[in-house]
């Protein structure tokens, strides 16, 4: 397998008037071509930080600081303003959680998806009008060709959702960022759109990130998980394997708390007491410690590694001297 993007060591710091607090502590991640990876972990853990240090979208004051982040052969870190905002869309699409805020309220859909083709393709308006009716009619939006006339306050929030997809599949990029783009949404719609996505990625060969805190939802979507934890990963595994054989003790805590098919979606993690280190205020060694029912010493020592996990999938790598019996070789 070829790796589309591949990020190492990735740290994101916040200016503050105190000085820098670190954010995102050396990520590591691989999407591999064609692949759909799911990236879970709680609020506030750096998961959408991380996707914007890649097209240039941080936020003000908020930089990052080191590592690299290949993707086709170039560091994304080190692209100028204006090459990033060529790759954003053609080569990279992005969707994100708020149609209503995303898409401006006084634009018509048509001209809206025509004003991005325009943009990235630099083709006419009469072939982007032709072109946006095709991609409404491959985000599954009935009447397409009527639709283009609308304003988003007249379509449905699923169906502005399949607008975003619309307008993020525009350039046909190689890589979709999807950053919780169902979580404003239903349930039942939640998995119209994660179906959707997932026959558009296998349709057009594109890989797909996609950023959630609700592991159950991106099981049927995601090949892989990576599990984000106060800007580290700590876990990164086939999706079965995640399921079947969770290593890391944040990862069971989310796998425990996972909600049943009659409950509400939970952003808050009851079976983990505690919350999450803030910015800046990370503990000594692992940053899941001070939470952590197997914690012992050895664990605020130093920031464990991810490493293989014995006797598990090659590929299933993990950050826990605990659960992969280094603390017993330290001891
Ligand atoms: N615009 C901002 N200004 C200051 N701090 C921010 C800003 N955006 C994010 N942060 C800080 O960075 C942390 C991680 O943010 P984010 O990547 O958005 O988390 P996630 O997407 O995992 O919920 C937040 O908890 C917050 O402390
Ligand atoms: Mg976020």
């Amino acid at each position: 397998m070829t790796a589309l993007l591949d990020i190492k060591g990735l740290t994101i710091d916040i200016a503050r008037d105190t000085g820098p607090a670190r954010v995102v502590d050396g990520i590591d991640l691989v999407v591999n071509e064609g692949e759909s990876l799911g990236i879970v972990g709680e609020s506030g853990c750096g998961k959408s930080l991380t996707m914007l240090s890649l097209v240039g979208l941080l936020p003000n004051r908020i930089k990052a600081t080191g590592g690299t982040a290949q993707f086709g052969g170039a560091d994304l870190l080190k692209m100028s303003p204006r090459e990033l905002r060529k790759l954003r869309g053609a080569e990279i699409g992005f969707i994100f959680q708020d149609p209503m805020t995303s898409l401006n309220p006084v634009m018509r859909i048509g001209d809206q998806i025509a004003e991005a083709l325009i943009y990235q393709t630099g083709m006419a308006k009469p072939a982007a009008l032709t072109r946006a009716g095709e991609l409404l009619e491959l985000v599954g939006i009935p009447s397409p060709r009527d639709r283009l006339m609308s304003y988003p306050h007249e379509l449905s929030g699923g169906m502005r959702q399949r607008v975003m997809i619309a307008i993020g599949l525009a350039g046909s990029p190689r890589l979709l960022i999807a950053d919780e783009p169902t979580t404003a949404l239903d349930v039942t719609i939640q998995a119209q759109i994660v179906d959707l996505v997932r026959e558009l990625k296998d349709r057009l060969n594109m890989a797909v990130v996609w950023i959630t805190h609700d592991l159950a939802l991106i099981a049927g979507l995601a090949d892989r998980i990576a599990v984000l934890y106060a800007g580290t990963v700590v876990e990164d595994a086939p999706v079965s394997t995640i399921f079947e054989k969770p290593s890391h003790p944040y990862t069971r805590g989310l796998l425990g708390s996972l909600p049943t098919l009659t409950d509400q979606p939970m952003s808050r993690l009851p079976s983990i007491g505690g919350t999450p280190p803030e910015p800046g205020r990370r503990p000594p060694g692992c940053p899941f410690a001070p939470r952590c029912a197997l914690a012992i010493a050895a664990c605020s020592a130093a920031v464990p590694r991810l490493t293989a996990v014995p006797g598990s999938d090659p590929r299933h790598r993990v950050a826990c001297i605990v659960t992969t019996g280094q603390s017993e070789a330290a001891a």
